[in-house]
């Protein structure tokens, strides 16, 4: 095997290709070479926090988009991975909702057990992607050395997420509001906001999070805007919903409806772009955050040049397992193990996975249209079957128990489908437990 294949990109979608070709080398199996870029000093990607926003001490974008006291929104029996279990990690069964720090060291054990870090150079961004006779150039920059170089590949594999570039409306007022007013990207610490009136623009899960992190850390009032519809949660008192944001007046936030209310800070959680500068317009991605994205045949490879890949680049009910699927799938297309039909089959295929999503009428039918697809792309490599059945049942109940109480439905606690074992319930309900570090969270 003389191929060589990039990795742009060193968090959970990433890892998840580098193991899935230190599996093939574990079995056996001739693999190509392997180099992994990541821009940041460590692995784990968006798991991996960052106290800085705006630039790094290169002047490179800050990556991160999570802050701290963040917990698992989805219960982690819907993303353990299937050949490496919680239980093999911490020794034992754990709470289902774990925070940030306890994930962060779950997502490194597999791959530290793997061994794969020498494929990773760490502070090298990827600049710039090009294809020409059957081979990608990718031109790099070391960034503590500050030496841009350029190597060639045979596939690039591109897994530089999607949730880190925010998506920033602009509403008349802003100029001119006396407070701060910050995307979900730059959001950090829910203390900042103790005893302020807060205003969120947005209704998915930062909007959803991010409120509740201010609840949880303090905020005198909560009031979240909505473009299409509000969530309808059972909120706390202090919190409401209101139709969208007209303008600000100095303090005063104006909605459509006509109300008004008195603001000290506006976040936006106003959701990501899809954003790769390193990439030209031939090889560049340009999808919706959706279920069926454009232009990936089996959302994994890309119709005008099935060479290039692209891991995690939808929008995610299934996550950690997901990218494996897809990293198992994309490793044995390189390897030669799977090929990719003519290029209007692949489009075909495309139409096709939009179709089936635009049909399906509810979140309940689009947990199950991942789960699907999870399934399809397992059952053709030898990635561990799993009961992916289960895992949508984990995500439908995880729904149901958000319904009774927003506020708590992370001390609920799930089976999992890797090794059959129940989750014990954590010690302390969710509301109460200010002390989010993997030492106390481990305390079962
Ligand atoms: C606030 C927030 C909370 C979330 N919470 C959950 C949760 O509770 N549960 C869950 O399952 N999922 C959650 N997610 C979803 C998250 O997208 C996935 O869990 C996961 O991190 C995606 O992995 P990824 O590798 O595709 O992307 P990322 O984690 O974004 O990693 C991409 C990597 O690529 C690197 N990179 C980017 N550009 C370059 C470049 N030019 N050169 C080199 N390297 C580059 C980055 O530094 C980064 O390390 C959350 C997302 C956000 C934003
Ligand atoms: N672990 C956690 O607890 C946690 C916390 C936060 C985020 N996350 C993850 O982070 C990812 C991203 O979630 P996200 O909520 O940031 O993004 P998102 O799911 O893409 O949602 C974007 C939101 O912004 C709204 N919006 C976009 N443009 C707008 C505009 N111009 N005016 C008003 N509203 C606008 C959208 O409203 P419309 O509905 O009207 O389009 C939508 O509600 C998800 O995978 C999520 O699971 C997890």
């Amino acid at each position: 095997m003389t191929k060589k294949v990039a990795i742009i990109g060193a968090g959970p979608s990433g890892l998840a290709q580098l193991r899935a070709f230190q599996s093939a080398r574990e079995n056996g199996e001739e693999i190509p070479e392997i180099v992994c870029f990541e821009k940041q000093s460590n692995w784990g990607g968006l798991w991996n926090y960052s106290w800085r926003t705006g630039l790094d001490e290169y002047g490179e974008p800050v990556h991160g988009s999570m802050y701290r006291y963040l917990w698992s929104n989805g219960p982690k029996e819907g993303l353990e991975f299937a050949d490496y279990s919680f239980e093999e990690h911490f020794g034992k069964q754990i709470a289902s909702y774990p925070p940030r720090a306890v994930l962060f060291d779950y997502i490194q054990g597999r791959v530290n057990k793997a061994g794969v870090r020498d494929w990773i150079r760490f502070n090298t961004a990827v600049r710039d992607v090009t294809f020409d006779n059957g081979k990608f150039t990718v031109k790099v920059h070391d960034l503590p050395n500050d030496k841009i170089y350029t190597e060639e590949f045979d596939n690039v594999i591109v897994a530089s997420g999607h949730f880190s570039t925010p998506n920033v409306p602009h509403f008349d007022g802003f100029e001119s509001f006396p407070g701060r007013v910050l995307h979900a990207h730059d959001f950090r610490d829910a203390l900042e906001f103790e005893n302020k009136n807060i205003l969120i623009v947005g209704t998915s899960y930062s909007a959803e999070d991010i409120g509740s992190q201010c609840w949880k850390y303090g905020a005198k009032t909560i009031t979240v805007s909505h473009r299409t519809a509000p969530m309808g949660h059972k909120w706390p008192e202090n919190w409401e919903e209101v139709p969208l944001l007209t303008r600000m007046e100095g303090k005063t936030a104006h909605f459509k409806d006509g109300t008004s209310k008195e603001i000290d800070a506006v976040i936006l959680c106003t959701g990501y772009q899809h954003h790769f500068p390193y990439l030209n317009d031939e090889l560049r991605l340009k999808t919706a955050n959706r279920l069926a994205t454009a232009d990936l045949y089996k959302g994994v490879a890309y119709v005008h040049n099935p060479a290039l890949m692209y891991i995690g680049m939808q929008d995610q009910w299934f996550t950690f397992n997901m990218f494996d699927a897809q990293a198992w799938w994309a490793r044995d297309v390189i390897m030669g193990k799977i090929s990719c039909p003519d290029k209007s089959d692949m489009e075909a295929d495309v139409i096709a996975r939009v179709k089936a999503e635009d049909s399906g009428k509810d979140d309940y039918d689009a947990i199950w249209y991942q789960g699907d697809y999870i399934k399809e792309l397992v059952a053709e490599t030898d990635y561990p079957t799993f009961d992916v059945e289960g895992a949508c049942n984990a995500f439908k109940e995880w729904k149901g128990h958000k319904k009774i109480n927003i506020m708590t439905f992370r001390d609920n606690a799930y089976k999992s489908v890797i090794t059959g074992t129940m989750a014990p319930k954590h010690h302390t309900p969710w509301k109460d437990a200010m002390d989010d570090s993997l030492e106390v969270y481990l305390q079962n």
